[in-house]
């Protein structure tokens, strides 16, 4: 017998359902409740009019909004970089050499410390709302060592996406050429089975414009679906080769012109920003206000990795969003959930609607706004991913 759960006496209710409210994106209702039934999501509407359940939870006024859908990570990995960081704050640019450090700390952990450590931020990412979550491998960079990533990744998520291209590993430097013919062959038979997505780094110091398309063609022939790091540290052809390719996702985006926004709006490929890259790495953010102009599709995540952004927290990305990129809250919560569930061409998450899986935050606050007004505070409170509650 499947049991309902009544979250009732919400203050303020995001469902990202534009039918529901007062017309706007985020489909905003107060004094609402949701009705749960076995993992979905039964009923969304005025309290008042509530049915019956078997049993319910009081949200105190508070607010109830979907849970973060973090579509960018690359959580398989062993060790930190913690000193490369210390010296960037003195100063060190970031540059994707330092990838090579996490590939060897990688390389020498077994499965039980990658699984792990994987564990271990999956849950922090939970305990602060995220109940959808993006992994990459790409810290192995062998036929073993990528596939074994993705196994492990696959045992968290569905959405694991191979990152055999994240740089050419040291033992290629000399020829990588016939690494991409490694990573486009034999790696990708190997991966491919326990993944959903191909991405590729097109970026000075890692793959150009040419191994990126071979690269995720190669992946779209073996059936995966193509997303990409575009445009992160310099302007590039990344998001011309998104766009060519029918990627889901263009992501970084930071240096960007009129003419790769008008690209991506037309494409209908989401740019997906990560501002904890940024934020970590003291650089310039893109310009969320202009693409959001261009009617480009805006996700935002965390890019969770031990280098260029080792936040695990939506919450704090969404802060920087509205605070360091311009974006609205509406903007930044709907990126976070909406957004994210576009860049990973999802329509089931990322919003409260009947049917949905009922993966939704109450939060220790009366209005989502709270979750930028009040940057650094643990606002998340209770946790339901597929009804169940996670914290
Ligand atoms: O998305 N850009 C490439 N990859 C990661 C950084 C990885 C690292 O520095 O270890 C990123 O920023
Ligand atoms: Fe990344």
């Amino acid at each position: 017998m499947t049991v309902s759960l009544l979250v009732d006496n919400i203050g303020e209710l995001v469902t990202n359902d534009p039918a529901i409210g007062t017309g706007s994106r985020l489909g905003l209702l107060e004094d609402a409740a949701v009705v749960v039934e076995g993992h979905r999501v039964a009923w969304v509407g005025r309290r008042a009019e509530a049915p019956a359940a078997d049993a319910s939870v009081d949200a105190a006024g508070a607010a109830v909004v979907p849970g973060f859908v973090d579509s960018h990570s690359h959580l398989v990995f062993a060790g930190d970089r913690a000193q490369e960081f210390a010296a960037r704050m003195e100063g060190r640019a970031y540059s994707a050499g330092g990838i090579q450090t996490t590939v060897a700390a990688t390389r020498h952990a077994s499965d039980d410390e990658l699984a792990a450590n994987l564990a271990r931020l999956v849950a922090e990412m939970a305990r602060q709302g995220t109940t959808t979550v993006e992994v990459k491998s790409g810290y192995g960079l062998t036929v073993a060592d990528e596939t074994r990533s993705l196994a492990i990744a696959a045992q968290v998520t569905s959405e694991t996406t191979y990152l055999g291209a994240h740089v050419v590993p040291p033992e290629y430097a000399d020829e990588p050429a016939a690494y991409v013919d490694l990573v486009t062959g034999p790696m990708l038979t190997a991966a491919a089975p326990h993944a959903r997505w191909v991405d590729v780094f097109c970026e000075r110091g890692a793959f150009d414009a040419e191994q990126a398309r071979a690269v995720l063609r190669a992946g779209q022939a073996a059936g995966l679906q193509a997303r990409i790091h575009a445009n992160q540290l310099g302007h590039g052809p990344g998001i011309e080769v998104a766009c060519d390719v029918g990627a889901a996702s263009a992501d970084h985006c930071t240096f960007a012109t009129a003419d790769d926004l008008a690209n991506l709006a037309a494409a209908g490929v989401a740019a997906t920003l990560l501002p904890g890259v940024e934020f970590s790495t003291r650089s310039p953010y893109p310009d969320a206000r202009a693409m959001l102009a261009a009617g480009v599709t805006v996700a935002l995540a965390t890019d969770c990795n031990p280098g260029s952004s080792y936040t695990s927290s939506m919450p704090l990305c969404i802060a920087l969003a509205v605070r360091e990129m311009a974006m609205t809250p509406a903007e930044a919560l709907w990126s976070a959930t909406a957004g994210g569930a576009a860049a990973l061409r999802r329509d089931d998450v990322g919003r409260l609607a009947v049917g949905a899986p009922a993966d939704f935050m109450v939060l220790a606050a009366p209005s989502y706004v709270h979750l930028a007004y009040r940057p650094g505070v643990p606002l998340v409170g209770a946790v339901y991913r597929r009804g169940q509650r996670l914290s």
